[in-house]
């Protein structure tokens, strides 16, 4: 059999040498076809000797793999192309390759997340437009013009009286003017500000949540959004509110978590404080139920803002914020 082999093999690399273009077709059928003589050769290796098997199968492999070669270099050599079926093998085998898909960005998914929490604990949700009225951002807010409060939004203005909202605050007045209490709702959305570092983006997402009744307290406050933490990041991630001043709430305060970059030890994203700052919150200010005429000896509310990006910064470890933003699918595609 070894002799047959290499007879054929010598025979093929003559009649390759001498084959025109239109010949090579023919070659490959007679000698590396399925029914052709390398074929019928390599089964006569069932009868080869338990011994010389593994030897000559070898062999038989060896120069079916170099005369395939061969074959492709002559076709090569006249001018390439494909030759009745003989062209570039394909591998129908292969797998096929899948279209990459695509998923919500990290801050649409924590967004969701954010939200979810939230129509579970009874909330209902709420949107409004990005381009607001003067006077839904500041002044039904108790931030009249000229109010120094107005330095801590740095406002891109559309024009005198319209521009792109600085917080989703302006939601509580659109629903109290709208509706009468209870009032127990969510709004998210984009709100925009003169502002960029690694903590900060001009465009950023943010969720408010109001609650309205009669006999609301801060400890509800405490309460929803201590609950809120603890599903968001783990139930025993350290919280603190801190006095803070918002001219719509009174009192005011702003919540912190234990940093989860470094826990709490102090790092470059907590400014070595150990704590970050997630949220603004507050009861609302009987000047604003005055506003929306509600009577503040009925009732009482709490409300709060909290900034998305600043969340998934924080439950995903990222410590630049303006990465959300880059676009960088290598960034993306691992969340
Ligand atoms: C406010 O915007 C208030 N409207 C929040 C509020 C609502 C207070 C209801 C009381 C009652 P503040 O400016 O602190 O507050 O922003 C709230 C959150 O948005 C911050 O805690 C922070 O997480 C996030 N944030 C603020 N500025 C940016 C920014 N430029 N980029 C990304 N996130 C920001």
């Amino acid at each position: 059999m070894e002799e047959e082999l290499l007879r054929l093999k010598a025979e093929a690399v003559a009649a390759l040498a001498a084959s025109g273009k239109d010949e090579l077709e023919p070659f490959r059928v007679k000698y590396l076809g399925r029914k052709g003589l390398f074929t019928s050769v390599m089964r006569q290796l069932g009868q080869a000797s338990a011994e010389d098997r593994p030897r000559l199968g070898k062999l038989a492999n060896d120069i079916r793999q170099e005369l395939e070669l061969t074959f492709a270099a002559r076709l090569e050599e006249l001018g390439g192309g494909n030759v009745g079926g003989s062209g570039p093998r394909l591998d129908l085998t292969l797998p096929g390759r899948t279209e990459p898909c695509g998923r919500p960005h990290p801050v649409t998914q924590v967004m969701e997340e954010v939200c979810g929490i939230f129509e579970g604990l009874g909330f209902t949700v709420a949107e409004g437009p990005d381009v607001e009225t003067d006077f839904y951002n500041f002044e039904a807010l108790n931030i009249p013009p000229h109010h120094p409060a107005r330095d801590m939004h740095d406002t891109f203005y559309v024009s005198d009286s319209l521009l792109l909202r600085t917080h989703t605050s302006p939601m509580q007045i659109r629903a109290m003017t709208e509706q009468q209490p209870p009032l127990r709702m969510i709004a998210p959305g984009k709100v925009y500000r003169c502002d960029s570092d690694i903590t900060h983006t001009p465009m950023f997402h943010q969720v408010e949540g109001f609650l309205v009744d009669r006999k609301v307290s801060f400890a509800d406050l405490k309460g929803v959004l201590s609950v809120f933490i603890a599903k968001m990041f783990h139930s025993d991630t350290a919280i603190r509110f801190r006095p803070s001043f918002f001219p719509f709430t009174e009192p005011s305060a702003e919540v912190d978590i234990g940093c989860v970059i470094c826990g709490g030890k102090g790092c470059r994203v907590c400014k070595q404080t150990g704590w970050l700052e997630i949220l603004g919150a507050g009861m609302i200010d009987p000047a604003v139920f005055a506003k929306v005429g509600y009577d503040s000896e009925q009732y009482s509310g709490f409300a709060f803002g909290l900034g998305i990006e600043r969340i998934a910064m924080l439950k995903y470890g990222i410590t630049d914020i303006r990465l959300y933003y880059e676009n960088d699918l290598r960034f993306l595609s691992q969340f």
